[in-house]
């Protein structure tokens, strides 16, 4: 069974069993040619409008998907009174239930994984196995919670006869906001973990995302997740924000995205005459990769392309900017780029693709536009043969920098910044890496434990990796999540999670 429980560590695709794969894919294909109505739920009600959006997919503009009724401000409202009248009986209702939910939900997960990759691949671009794995993480949420959940509620032991017991409880009302890079995994993981807690949920998925959201949202009462604590509301991601949350009874926000849109989230509801709203952010980062001399240069080769390259270099956790030590510049650069030259770019619906498409063609504007400059600066030292205009493709692009101070900000896409260092700027370069502000992953590729030591102690990221690749961390032995500009912690899958989203009482 390739989908692992929660407990093994293995990441990535099992490579050992080709033939389930196969057998897999097979399975997968006839829902690539389906076409897909979605829309939101509210009150356990699939709700019309005149607002139909078609659904394209990013790598072929002519594959119509479906169609997504977007809300408007009365589902809104809707949505809200609902979550508001019933947060007490769900605060009420026993965690053991709500724990049972949340398995049952990874059941069926796993019970419709193949309509689940496929739209994955279709509306998000996501590869093959990306999809395979964004599935495990969704499964892993849903099991790691429940397990978690139920050790929250235990007795106070005292010298006498009180009976004292810590109880976590739900805040209330929980936006969740979700991006469409990790649309089944962070989707599922923001959402469980707040109604496991006892949190009526609003969930705001991102708009491109949105017949993917409609499909769990169904799995999400089909699994027992009563319909006045869970609503979804799809629509525009800037406007149908704003109106949730200037909504006046909101408790908790859980946003994964942008700093930018973080930041925004935060301005916004300061204006807000409202409850003090807590926070939880997962935004991006600049990630860094130091490489010294002592390092297997094939292995920290193959850790680089996974992390700067693979799922189209659209993930948070994905490697920016490459430090290599001079000695060694030269012969890694040579590697790095005969391995990318091998990378195979274009529809997510072939087996053997390594990248797919960006998400839309305001992300590729944006890339290509970043790219362009670095042309003009002379900077770009190897970019793929372009072979498809028709899709949103960025080909892999590798970047000469002198210092990561010529990056203002993160670059959300394939492209990898390489900046080559002698062993003795090492005190400069961390000083650099950290006045960024971003602090989300780290990489470390050396067989010098004291530099390896060094560098994990003073650059300041929330996950620091050592001799293996930098992303796809694993719920519960790689909790996630950064600092600073990257977001608030507390790590998604990791202990202290499900407690940020929870009352803490002490009952005498
Ligand atoms: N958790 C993902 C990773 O580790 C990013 O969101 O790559």
């Amino acid at each position: 069974n390739i989908f692992r429980p929660y407990r093994d560590n293995s990441s990535g695709v099992d490579i050992n069993n080709l033939s389930s794969q196969m057998k897999l894919q097979q399975n997968v294909i006839p829902y690539l040619s389906c076409y897909f109505n979605a829309s939101s739920i509210v009150a356990g009600k699939c709700l019309d409008s005149n607002n139909r959006i078609e659904i394209r997919s990013p790598y072929d503009p002519e594959k119509i998907i479906g169609k997504v009724a977007w809300s408007n401000e009365d589902d809104v409202k809707m949505a809200f009174k609902s979550a508001v009248n019933f947060k007490e009986s769900w605060i009420q209702t026993p965690i053991k239930t709500k724990s049972k939910m949340a398995s049952d939900l990874a059941n069926l997960i796993e019970e419709n994984k193949h309509e689940l990759i496929a739209l994955n691949i279709m509306e998000a671009g996501k590869t093959f196995s990306d999809s395979i794995d964004e599935i495990r993480e969704a499964i892993d949420f849903c099991r790691f919670y429940a397990s978690e959940v139920m050790q929250m509620e235990q007795d106070f032991p005292t010298l006498f006869n009180d009976k004292i017991t810590y109880k976590y409880q739900g805040k209330g009302i929980c936006v969740c906001i979700s991006p469409w890079n990790f649309p089944i995994a962070i989707f599922i993981g923001q959402i469980v973990a707040a109604l496991v807690t006892g949190n009526c949920v609003i969930a705001k998925p991102a708009p491109q995302t949105s017949v993917i959201a409609f499909k769990l949202g169904k799995l999400i009462l089909e699994a027992g997740f009563p319909e006045h604590a869970f609503h979804l509301l799809l629509g525009d991601g800037v406007s149908l924000g704003n109106k949730i949350i200037e909504q006046n009874n909101i408790d908790q926000i859980v946003f994964t995205g942008s700093t930018q849109t973080a930041l925004h989230i935060r301005d916004k509801i300061a204006q807000v005459e409202t409850n003090m709203i807590d926070i939880i952010a997962e935004t991006g980062g600049l990630n860094v990769m130091v490489v010294d001399s002592t390092a297997l240069l094939e292995q920290a080769a193959i850790d680089i392309i996974h992390s700067a390259f693979y799922s189209a270099g659209q993930r948070c956790s994905a490697l920016r900017v490459l430090y290599i030590q001079e000695d060694i510049y030269q012969k890694l650069i040579d590697l790095i780029i005969g391995a990318t030259m091998l990378l195979k770019v274009g529809s997510p619906e072939q087996m053997n693709t390594d990248i797919g498409p960006v998400i839309d063609k305001q992300a590729q504007n944006m890339l290509l536009t970043h790219i362009e400059r670095m042309k003009k600066l002379g900077k770009i030292i190897y970019e793929q043969e372009q072979f498809n205009n028709e899709g949103q493709f960025v080909y892999p692009t590798i970047v000469k920098l002198d210092s990561i101070n010529e990056l203002t900000h993160e670059i959300f896409g394939p492209v990898l910044h390489v900046i080559s260092y002698k062993p003795n700027s090492l005190g400069h370069i961390i000083e650099d890496i950290n006045n960024q502000g971003y602090g989300l992953t780290l990489g470390i590729q050396t067989r010098n434990h004291i530099l390896a030591n060094y560098l994990e102690k003073n650059i300041k990221v929330g996950n620091t990796y050592i001799n293996r690749n930098q992303v796809g961390a694993v719920v519960e032995s790689q909790p996630f999540g950064g600092m600073g500009k990257s977001g608030t912690g507390p790590k998604a899958g990791g202990p202290l999670y499900l407690k940020e989203l929870s009352k803490k009482n002490i009952n005498l």
